[in-house]
């Protein structure tokens, strides 16, 4: 496992899923976690979890939508840590079924204020300390519906390639500041998330089958599988993230 040893790090959406999952890995591999979500009872399950197996954890109550409240995150973490954050991951996310027609734009506007304007709001408040200190490593959760259209999906689709671009003109940008941004892009990942979707359907356990059956592995992932990218990107041994950026501007 890689290490992160002191690191101070703010995972999004920690109070559940993929989110919980990653925090749990980063507070393995040493670092100090903040599980910021705006659901407090699985935040702090997660900071329990983590403290039982002898991890750092604090709770940070915060509603990505809301730019003051993204804002006062970082400005409590940069205080409370002698101006560090060193890594930050973009993971809080939400979906919602539909093609372009039946997608209102009030639910459209739903999911990019959680999915896009969330990571865009903390990058910008947390940007200023990580380019002073010439470090610092951001992680955004995408999906595969950042890279193909998916269907029935239409303002998930959306956001989440706009979470790629945020990802790519990012790290184009900063890469020379010595700040790395990169974009997990996971298949079907066995979550809350997933299981909500699947009880919008009459027969969930057929609709499961055409679920993974374009995964090659024909399954699902656990959360803990895609943790592990989190924890090689947020370390150092990530800093040339294999291709050095080349295939961010291509
Ligand atoms: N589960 C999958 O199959 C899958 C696949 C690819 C990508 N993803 C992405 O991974 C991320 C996590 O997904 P998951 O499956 O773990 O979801 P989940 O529903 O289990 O967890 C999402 C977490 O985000 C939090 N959240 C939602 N809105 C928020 C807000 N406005 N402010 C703060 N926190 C908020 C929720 O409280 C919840 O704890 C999402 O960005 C999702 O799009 C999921």
């Amino acid at each position: 496992m890689f290490s992160l040893k002191d690191k101070i790090t703010i995972v999004t959406g920690a109070g559940s899923g993929i989110g919980a999952a990653i925090a749990e890995a980063f507070a393995k591999s040493g670092a100090l976690v903040y599980v910021a979500d705006c659901h407090e009872v699985g935040g702090k399950e997660t900071v329990a979890n983590i403290e039982k197996s002898g991890g750092v954890a604090k709770f940070a109550l915060v509603d990505v939508t809301n730019e003051t409240e993204c804002q006062a995150l970082i400005k409590g973490v940069l205080e409370e840590n002698g101006g560090r954050c060193d890594v930050l991951v973009n993971n809080a996310g939400v979906g919602h079924g539909g093609t372009i027609l039946n997608t209102e734009s009030a639910d459209l506007a739903r999911l990019w204020r959680v999915n896009f304007l969330g990571a865009y709001h903390l990058c910008r408040a947390v940007l200023p300390t990580m380019i002073k200190r010439q470090a610092g490593s951001i992680i955004n959760l995408g999906s595969i519906a950042s890279i193909t259209g998916m269907e029935s999906r239409f303002a998930y689709t959306v956001t989440k390639h706009a979470v790629l671009g945020l990802t790519r003109s990012m790290a184009m940008d900063l890469g020379s500041s010595g700040v790395r941004v990169n974009c997990i892009c996971p298949g079907r990942v066995q979550t809350p998330f997933v299981d909500a979707r699947l009880r919008e359907y009459a027969d969930p356990q057929e609709y499961l089958k055409q679920m993974v059956a374009p995964h090659t592995l024909k399954r699902m992932a656990q959360p803990a599988e895609i943790a592990g990218a989190a924890v090689y990107l947020a370390s150092d041994e990530s800093a040339f993230v294999i291709d050095g950026g080349y295939t961010a501007g291509k």
